[in-house]
């Protein structure tokens, strides 16, 4: 299939939204991504509830909603009333992970699942048939602008061969330090979906960043 682009609003000038959700929507990117932080999961806060209700106001892209959060399920049928399409928990904040992504998917959205790092993408097999999604982050989460961590192909290949051995229907995202520099080979690798914030919105021209992006085989 052809791979989408996702930019993270995180990297976008909060001073002035609208102007970058406009540019969005002129761009070619397929979905809009955006950083969920609560100060306890990751070491930063970046913004909620009514931040998202004026997002969903304005885009005309489906809304990729990232968790960083501990115990997401206090917030599932919010994140849903807000306007979220896709919504992702990190593995590590779940106890009852296939009761997360269920009540996700029972709610109408795509489920998705983030690994940190350090977390192997061979913990995935017992949940791979009930999610749509898996982003896995290539940085440590909780900021943007940080550097790819290169040792994150191998986990990608490995993970591209788990799910095409078991004919799943499950996306692969790749988030964190994203650019042309890196996406054509995570494309080769079998990503299916590109995040990118700095890369785009710290460009001269992001429509152009993400045109690239899209364009990369
Ligand atoms: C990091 C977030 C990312 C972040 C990516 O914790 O999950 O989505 O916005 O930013 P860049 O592309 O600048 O690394
Ligand atoms: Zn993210």
């Amino acid at each position: 299939m052809e791979h989408l682009v996702s930019p993270s609003l995180l990297a976008a000038d909060f001073g002035n939204l609208e102007k970058d959700i406009l540019l969005i929507n002129r761009s070619q990117a397929d979905w809009l991504h955006l950083d969920i932080m609560d100060g306890v999961f990751v070491p930063n806060i970046s913004f909620g509830f009514p931040v998202i209700e004026y997002v969903k106001k304005l885009s005309e892209k489906p809304l990729d909603v990232h968790l960083m959060i501990v115990d997401p399920d206090r917030y599932i049928t919010r994140f849903r009333d807000t306007g979220a399409n896709i919504l992702t928990v990190q593995y590590e904040a779940c106890i009852h992970l296939q009761r997360t992504v269920t009540e996700i998917r029972r709610l109408g959205m795509k489920a998705g699942v983030a690994l940190n790092p350090h977390t192997p993408v061979s913990l995935l097999k017992n949940i791979l048939p009930f999610i749509d999604l898996v982003l896995i982050m290539t940085v440590n989460p909780g900021f943007g602008g940080q550097s790819f961590i290169i040792e994150s192909y191998n986990k990608i290949e490995e993970l591209r061969m788990i799910i095409d051995a078991g004919g799943y229907d499950v996306l692969i995202e790749v988030d964190g330090g994203i650019d042309t520099k890196n996406s054509a080979k995570l494309i080769k690798s079998g990503v299916n979906v590109l995040v990118a914030g700095n890369s785009v919105f710290r460009s001269d021209n992001p429509e152009e960043a993400i045109r690239k992006l899209k364009e990369q085989t």
